[in-house]
């Protein structure tokens, strides 16, 4: 059965989700080597055809980054869009959670949301595979991302021979599922100091919004 792929990133094409994608097929095409169609959820003009993709698509799999502990509001559209489709024939679909925050526990609830939907849209979920501590993949030395690269590349291998996602990886890239203490310490001591929002700090001067950081927009 042919692999379709949604990459839920707002940021698209240049996006760490691309990146996950990319090391995924490198993986997947040493076993299969059929055309992946891989589509942009960020690209709003292809929102029907992106919906015509879905309906006629077999196996999905759908990467995005976490959002605010859940999913990027463009994701959401696109589920709320495809719920509509009423789709009649079972595909199987999984998904790709990768967060900033490097203790993959942040993203098990949108996990719960997203076994939950796929029931309710009557196709068979797949799973999810969660990676934390991925911002900075892109400026990071090869030497820190071979690990990641390569786990994301044998879970494409076993992908292509499987359908479906290995136990043994999933499980290795779901580490550091919490802070230890020894971060829990350096952390306390980073707050302490200052140094723990000092980079969050330095870019909203540089945007002058440093004096609104406390703003609540929405509260009445
Ligand atoms: C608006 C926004 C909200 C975010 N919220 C979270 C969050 O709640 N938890 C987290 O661990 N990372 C969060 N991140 C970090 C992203 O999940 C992380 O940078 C990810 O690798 C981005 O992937 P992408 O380049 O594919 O979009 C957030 C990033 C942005 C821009």
């Amino acid at each position: 059965m042919k692999l379709t792929i949604f990459n839920g990133s707002p940021r698209g094409e240049d996006s760490n989700s691309t990146i996950l994608i990319e090391q995924f097929l490198t993986g997947y095409n040493r076993i299969n080597s059929d055309n992946v169609s891989i589509n942009y959820i960020s690209k709003s003009k292809l929102e029907k055809e992106r919906k015509e993709i879905f309906r006629n698509a077999d196996i999905i799999l759908i990467f995005f980054p976490l959002y605010t502990d859940c999913m990027p509001g463009i994701v959401k559209n696109f589920f709320e869009d495809i719920f509509e489709l009423k789709i009649n024939k079972s595909k199987k679909i999984g998904f790709i959670v990768q967060s900033g925050f490097p203790e993959s526990i942040h993203s098990t609830f949108v996990e719960r949301y997203l076994n939950k939907f796929t029931q309710r849209l009557k196709c068979e979920y797949l799973g999810t595979v969660i990676k934390g501590g991925v911002e900075g993949i892109k400026i990071m030395p090869p030497v820190m991302t071979k690990k990641l690269f390569s786990r994301f590349q044998d879970l494409g291998e076993y992908f292509a021979k499987n359908e479906s996602f290995s136990p043994e990886i999933k499980k290795k890239l779901l580490k550091p599922y919490k802070m230890n203490f020894g971060r829990k310490i350096m952390f306390f001591i980073f707050s302490k100091t200052g140094m723990a929002n000092f980079y969050w700090n330095s870019n909203l001067k540089k945007n002058n919004a440093f004096a609104k950081r406390f703003n609540k927009p929405f509260v009445e």
